[in-house]
């Protein structure tokens, strides 16, 4: 009988689902709160409170699919239950709405919300309803959905794979986009009609998790070409070099920021912070030029 249900636990922390997303709303305030939240998530680039944060043709639910209601990576569900968690980048500990507000600076390209304001609250109350049900657990590592903490990079056999690669991974990542991706990104990257641009000053820059390869090759794996997620990781290594290796805006966390009288207290310790398309291929020790240009 013990043994049984040891086996029955292994077998379903090894499995474990991401559950359905709740479907009534709470009642009342907080209820009007979380469709605020959700229409914000949603529209983020062109909602009335949030457009002048954001410096790019990005909504949240561009990279956190179908509103982070998806069950794949970038799900918002069960999120909530991992905060607050303490955060490498910033050096201190991290709640769910400096989370979200840090997504502004870089994925969205735009400046860090006001932590009081109606929008940084609503897509706190959004995102929290979403884990309605989870049980707390505050990650101690990173800042990320407890779903998909292992999942993510750095994984010990992905960096050695983007380590090794050389300017063939680039044009069969060429080649792959062009099949693959442009009927909807655009040969040249610029997005058509809704569908997001995937570089250039208005999509994600340097500073986001995206423009880092190892994390672009894992969300890829699991979100790309939409609907029919189906590349190997070579691929998906292949076709975010060559995403990457494109024109991107720099990041330099200064330019990010409110002025404090503005803002008010930003949660961290680092306050420096600098990324080029070429510096983010040396972290992986890969010299942009070289990738590029075959010399
Ligand atoms: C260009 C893609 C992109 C966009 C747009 C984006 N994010 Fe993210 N977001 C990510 C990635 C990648 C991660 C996880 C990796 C990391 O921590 O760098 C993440 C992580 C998060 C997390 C931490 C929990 C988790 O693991 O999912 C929250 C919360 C979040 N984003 C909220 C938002 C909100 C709110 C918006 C809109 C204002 C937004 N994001 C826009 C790519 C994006
Ligand atoms: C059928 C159309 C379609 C195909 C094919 C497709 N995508 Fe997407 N992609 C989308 C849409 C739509 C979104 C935004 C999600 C949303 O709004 O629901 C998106 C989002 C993205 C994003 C995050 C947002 C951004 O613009 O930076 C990246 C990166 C991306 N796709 C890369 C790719 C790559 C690489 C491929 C090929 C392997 C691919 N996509 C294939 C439609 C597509």
């Amino acid at each position: 009988m013990k043994k049984s249900i040891l086996l029955l636990s292994i077998v379903s922390i090894m499995f474990a689902q991401v559950p359905d997303a709740p479907t009534v709303y709470p009642k009342g305030e907080v209820g009007k709160m979380v469709k605020l939240g959700k229409d914000i998530i949603m529209n983020t680039n062109t909602h009335p409170l949030t457009k002048e944060y954001v410096g790019n043709a990005l909504k949240c639910t561009s990279c956190h699919l179908d509103g982070g209601k998806t069950k794949n990576l970038g799900t918002f569900i069960g999120t909530a239950a991992a905060f607050p968690a303490y955060s490498k980048r910033e050096k201190t500990v991290q709640t769910l709405q400096d989370r979200i507000n840090n997504c502004f600076m870089r994925s969205m390209n735009g400046v860090r919300p006001i932590v009081d304001t109606e929008a940084s609250i609503a897509m706190t109350t959004y995102i929290t309803w979403l884990s309605s049900g989870a049980t707390m657990k505050m990650n101690e590592k990173k800042p990320v959905n407890e779903h998909f903490t292992k999942v993510w990079p750095n994984t010990k056999e992905l960096t050695p794979l983007i380590k090794k690669a050389n300017h063939e991974n680039y044009t069969n990542g060429m080649n792959l986009y062009n099949n693959k991706c442009s009927s909807c990104h655009g040969v040249d990257g610029q997005g058509i009609a809704t569908f997001p641009p995937v570089w250039g000053s208005n999509s994600y820059n340097t500073g986001a998790g995206l423009s880092k390869l190892d994390k672009m090759t894992t969300w890829l794996k699991h979100n790309m070409p939409l609907g029919n997620p189906n590349l190997t990781q070579q691929e998906a290594i292949d076709i975010s070099i060559y995403v990457n290796a494109q024109e991107r805006d720099a990041f330099d966390l200064k330019e990010h920021l409110l002025p404090r009288e503005k803002m008010g207290y930003y949660n961290s310790k680092v306050l420096e912070e600098k990324h080029t398309v070429e510096s983010n291929f040396k972290a992986f020790g890969l010299d942009l030029n070289k990738i590029r240009n075959d010399k």
